[in-house]
């Protein structure tokens, strides 16, 4: 066993160890100059000493020979040899480095250590929409992840209940959408948002770090609170508060008008030059129809453009943000939802969170067809469901082949929805230690996954993640709960079901449908 997460695609063990609390030296190619600072901090905060000429020395050497983010690592007597032919290589070196001078508690095992990922994509998501989490709140999760050798921050910036991020066409984006009057924990007011400034730390600490980061913005559902500043891009101008409570909610972005589409482009040529990376997911989930049935503006370009059915409209209104993102050199990515996605431009990446069993088949077709696919099902990949549901044990044993091998399966994501969490710690308790799991899955070789050797390093795994802040983790007993406490799990998380969205939609459908149903008649009349 290496006390390593995620598993090495490789390695074996020699006799002796190399005691780094008697200090070190090291030497590395100068422009790796970040990455190795990076392990610098880390041996400063362990009170390791490091000197010019010592009995120990790391070596860091420039190797073309090696894979793109792999890595050698040799230790033996005195010596540490290190090989990657990247920086991004050499940060995962640094970070396997780090792990072990911990786990070892600093006398590291003679071990020589050959390492690549299995995934290109391995990511992570954070509701920042729901809850606002601050800039250093993201600063730590980036840390975190990078630990996790993850490569990608997927963050959610858009939703009913809150519009993250300073778009300066639309100032009330943030003036009035980043705020709502209270949640649903307690009656106090909730807000908060990125100014562009804050964007940019963010996205340059994460590029330190080699994750990259993807916006979302989720359209045409989810955009409660944008309305409620904006509400002339809904289908009938509706004056609506900021959403306070979980929920689908019905009045979404109008399928119809052209402003509407000028509204995304606009935010979207801001977005572009915040996120660098070259991906922004446009969202396309969960996003009723009960207003576009009865939009005069929604049906007639239903009409217009020869479709049979408001999905068909929402194919198309996705289709045409994807171009336009493509026409900048980005790539759209986007929650496949069958009805829907099928009617999506083929070089839109597909997220498949939620595949009843008889659409396994389209998403195969798909990628048969060039389609790229990332799987996010939610079920083991949302770590905000109940340990219950989604148990460590699950989320590390379920494949992570999306229903078969296919190389257009570009990678895994793993997602903390933050309807239900409320702060750091309580998001702490939901991500660790599934993200460990997850992080094994989306990196390590299939069959180099063993669960029982994974909960071995789950000791040392905890240590590390306690030095990088984090203060709350499910112990393993509490992450595979019993079936009583997985009961009572699932009970209290269900409470959410008590929110009145559910009536609150259908007398508000109601309302709505008499109201403009009635103009639509006397327009009609007239
Ligand atoms: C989602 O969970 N609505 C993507
Ligand atoms: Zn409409």
């Amino acid at each position: 066993m290496i006390k390593l997460i995620p598993e090495p695609y490789r390695y074996s063990l020699d006799a002796g160890t190399v005691n780094l609390m008697k200090g070190f030296s090291i030497s590395f190619p100068e422009i790796w100059k970040d990455e190795i600072d990076d392990f610098m901090d880390f041996a400063h905060k362990l009170s390791l000493r490091s000197e010019k000429v010592s009995l120990n020395e790391i070596n860091v050497i420039a190797d073309e020979t090696v894979e793109y983010e792999g890595y050698y690592i040799k230790i033996s007597d005195n010596r540490i040899s290190v090989r990657a032919s990247s920086k991004t290589g050499c940060f995962y070196a640094m970070q396997s480095l780090k792990q072990l001078t911990l786990a070892y508690s600093m006398r590291i095992p003679c071990f020589t250590i050959e390492d690549k990922p299995r995934f290109s994509f391995r990511a992570f998501m954070l509701d920042v929409g729901r809850y606002f989490y601050s800039v250093s709140d993201v600063k730590k999760f980036i840390d975190l992840i990078a630990l996790h050798k993850l490569n990608f921050l997927h963050l959610h910036l858009t939703e009913d209940q809150g519009w993250r991020v300073e778009i300066k066409k639309y100032p009330f984006l943030t003036q009035k959408s980043s705020k709502r009057s209270h949640t649903n924990f307690n009656a106090r007011p909730h807000g908060g948002f990125y100014t562009q400034d804050d964007v940019k730390e963010i996205v340059a600490y994460a590029h330190k770090k080699h994750i990259k980061v993807i916006p979302e913005i989720d359209m045409p559902g989810h955009m409660q609170a944008a309305l409620h500043a904006y509400p002339e891009l809904g289908c009938f101008a509706r004056k609506l508060p900021v959403a306070t409570h979980w929920g689908i909610k019905h009045d979404i972005l109008c399928g119809g008008k052209d402003e509407v589409l000028a509204f995304v482009k606009d935010v979207i040529d801001e977005i572009t030059e915040l996120f660098p990376d070259g991906l922004i997911h446009i969202g396309g989930d969960e996003a009723p129809k009960t207003r576009w049935q009865i939009c005069p503006r929604c049906q007639a370009k239903i009409k217009e453009l020869g479709l049979k059915n408001e999905n068909e409209l929402q194919g198309h209104f996705l289709s045409e943000v994807g171009k336009y993102i493509s026409s900048k050199g980005y790539t759209a990515i986007m929650w496949n939802e069958d009805e829907i996605s099928g009617k999506s431009n083929s070089d839109i990446i597909w997220m498949a969170w939620n595949v009843p069993k008889e659409n396994h088949a389209n998403i195969l077709n798909e990628m048969k067809n060039g389609r790229y696919v990332i799987n996010g099902l939610s079920e083991p990949n949302y770590l905000d469901l109940p340990y219950a549901q989604n148990t460590l044990e699950r989320i590390y044993s379920e494949s992570a082949d999306f229903i078969e091998k296919n190389d257009r399966m570009i990678g895994l994501e793993a997602f903390l929805w933050t309807e239900f969490v409320p702060n750091m710690d309580n998001a702490f308790f939901k991500t660790f230690p599934r993200l460990g799991a997850f992080a094994e899955k989306a990196w390590s070789e299939e069959k180099k996954l063993d669960y029982k050797t994974f909960l071995e390093k789950i000791p040392s795994y905890e240590e590390l993640l306690k030095m990088h802040g984090v203060t709350r983790f499910a112990s393993v007993k509490r992450a595979n709960p019993s079936k009583l406490l997985g009961f009572f799990e699932k009970l209290w998380w269900e409470r959410r079901q008590l929110c009145w969205h559910g009536l609150h939609n259908l007398v508000d459908n109601a309302k709505v449908k008499k109201k403009y149903s009635e103009k639509k008649k006397k327009d009609k009349d007239r």
